[in-house]
């Protein structure tokens, strides 16, 4: 049983809400080309590091041929996954140890996760499930845009609050996450350095921006509670006891919010994220 992950660092609906809005179909063009997959054969997929599934879910969206393996080490977020999550296989397991066979996989992937592994452990392990040709997708966030609303601004009990706890970077210190983080030069040469061929580089960017009207009003309000869920989430989290005040500021913030988008008086606020995709083919 292992829930440092979801316990201690982000909870399910922080990463499922965010993943699913950033992996929506509306999206899907920017991933094909970069992920560069033949679509036509059975290609068996496995992504690592997969949280609470929301990656997986869409691969099996849009891969509906292949077929789509998840390992997390994080108890909460497989079962998470599995009562979820229709048409994946998902398993609680290591990245560093993985329990499969050598030259059983077309494809491994994995969002947000090399920056929490020691390189030359994250990759072995992937060359050795890899067939021969395999190829390997690394996606890694990078700094993105980030503009909240008027209404959105962190009022003071919530100041306050987190002026209380604040002790976030001892916890990410503790559990070694971001230990392995890379520059945007640095990820392709360590994936060539760790024996993968014709290595490539691309970016995804995901527009999360409300108000823009091409985005359909569920879409819009997802939006904005994902990033509801993401706050309250990070209370609870904290382990602070969090009085009822904190808890009815953020809700009240997100509820006008909504009340501004549903009245069309736009803010414009966006939270837009640049994920990087780093592609590269395993030649034993
Ligand atoms: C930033 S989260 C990303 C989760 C998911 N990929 C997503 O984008 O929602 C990092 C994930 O890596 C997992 N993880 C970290 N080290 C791991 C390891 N050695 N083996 C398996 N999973 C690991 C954590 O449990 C966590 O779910």
């Amino acid at each position: 049983m292992n829930n440092i992950w979801s316990d201690n660092i982000q909870g399910i609906k922080t990463l499922y809400l965010s993943r699913k809005l950033r992996f929506d179909d509306f999206f899907y063009r920017q991933y094909e080309g970069l992920f560069s997959l033949d679509k036509s054969k059975k290609l068996r997929i496995l992504e690592i590091g997969c949280g609470p599934g929301a990656l997986a879910e869409a691969l099996h969206r849009w891969y509906p041929n292949a077929e789509i393996v998840a390992i997390d080490r994080d108890s909460n977020f497989i079962e998470y996954a599995r009562k979820n999550i229709a048409g994946v296989e998902f398993v609680e397991g290591d990245a560093t140890a993985l329990p499969f066979e050598s030259d059983s996989f077309d494809v491994t992937i994995s969002n947000t996760v090399c920056e929490h592994i020691e390189p030359a452990m994250f990759y072995a392990e992937q060359k050795r499930v890899l067939k021969n040709n395999g190829v390997c997708l690394v996606l890694s966030a990078r700094k993105g845009v980030r503009q909240p609303a008027e209404c959105l601004k962190m009022t003071d009990t919530e100041k306050e609050f987190w002026d209380r706890v604040s002790d976030g970077d001892n916890v990410l210190e503790k559990y070694a996450v971001g230990k392995y983080s890379m520059t945007e030069r640095e990820l392709p040469i360590v994936m060539e350095s760790n024996g993968f061929a014709n290595v490539s580089t691309g970016y995804a960017v995901i527009d999360l921006t409300p108000d823009h009207p091409k985005y359909p009003p569920q879409m819009a309000e997802n939006m904005i509670n994902a990033e509801r869920a993401s706050e309250l989430e990070a209370v609870q989290l904290s382990k602070a006891e969090a009085t009822d005040s904190v808890i009815d500021r953020i809700n009240a913030k997100f509820d006008s919010r909504i009340e501004l988008y549903r009245k069309g008086e736009k803010q414009w606020d966006t939270s837009t994220s640049i994920t990087m995709i780093i592609r590269g083919i395993n030649v034993k």
